[in-house]
């Protein structure tokens, strides 16, 4: 399967979720490759943290840009089992090629904030995206979802109504854990001490994800 964890958003935790599908996903012996398609490169040293830890980080992490993400992911597709890409916070020439090659995009969003309006756009590129790749499935995520209050319900039922974008229920909770291990380099599941809390919403967006 292809996914690309997407948005035009920074800083709402594309690189967290692409990261953390792909430690899940090459732990069930899958052979994952992870695209790193942002110009920042965050998913790029995650895995460079990750080497020098483990010394070797389960997965294969390259880099691509603009159209090469298209056209490089079309050919290394049949030698991988699953292919994860993250791009970067804008509509970039790299996000319209990985639309146009995923098989599921998934776009996180913060409850309470105006990223809620910003997937009106994005429903908008996967629509477009839909007429060149007709097995695109495009779904939002609530990441960082607030511990109590009605933001997160206020927000669902917005994300509910955008065209172009399935809201599914399978929030991350805003937890330390998150940012913890994504600076060692590790999924929140192979962090110690381990946070049930984020290890059961992980496994649950994982489970959504890859069922898609
Ligand atoms: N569920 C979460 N809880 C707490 N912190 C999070 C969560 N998701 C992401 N973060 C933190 O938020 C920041 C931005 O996340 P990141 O995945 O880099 O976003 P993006 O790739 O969309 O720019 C990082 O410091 C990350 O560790
Ligand atoms: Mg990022």
């Amino acid at each position: 399967m292809i996914l690309v964890c997407g948005g035009i958003k920074g800083g709402v935790g594309k690189t967290t979720l692409a990261t953390s599908m792909v430690v899940l996903r090459s732990a069930t012996g899958r052979d994952v490759l992870l695209v790193d398609a942002d110009d920042q490169a965050t998913a790029t040293d995650f895995t460079a943290v990750r080497t020098e830890s483990l010394t070797s980080a389960g997965y294969t992490s390259i880099q691509l840009h603009g159209a090469a993400v298209r056209n490089e992911v079309l050919k290394l597709a049949p030698k991988y089992d699953d292919i994860v890409i993250d791009v970067g916070g804008r509509d970039t020439a790299g996000q319209r090629a990985a639309l146009l090659v995923a098989d599921v995009y998934v776009v996180p969003f913060l409850p309470g904030s105006f990223d809620v309006w910003t997937l009106d756009s994005v429903g908008t590129l996967v629509e477009e995206a839909k007429a060149f790749n007709d097995k695109l499935k495009a779904v939002c995520v609530i990441n960082r979802a607030d511990a109590k209050g009605s933001d997160n319900q206020d927000a669902a039922e917005i994300a509910s109504e955008i065209p172009g974008l399935v809201y599914i229920d399978a929030p991350l909770g805003n937890r330390k854990a998150f940012r913890a291990a994504a600076a060692q380099g590790l999924a929140v599941t192979e962090m110690k001490p381990q946070d049930a809390k984020a290890i059961s919403e992980l496994n649950r967006l994982f489970q959504h994800l890859f069922s898609i």
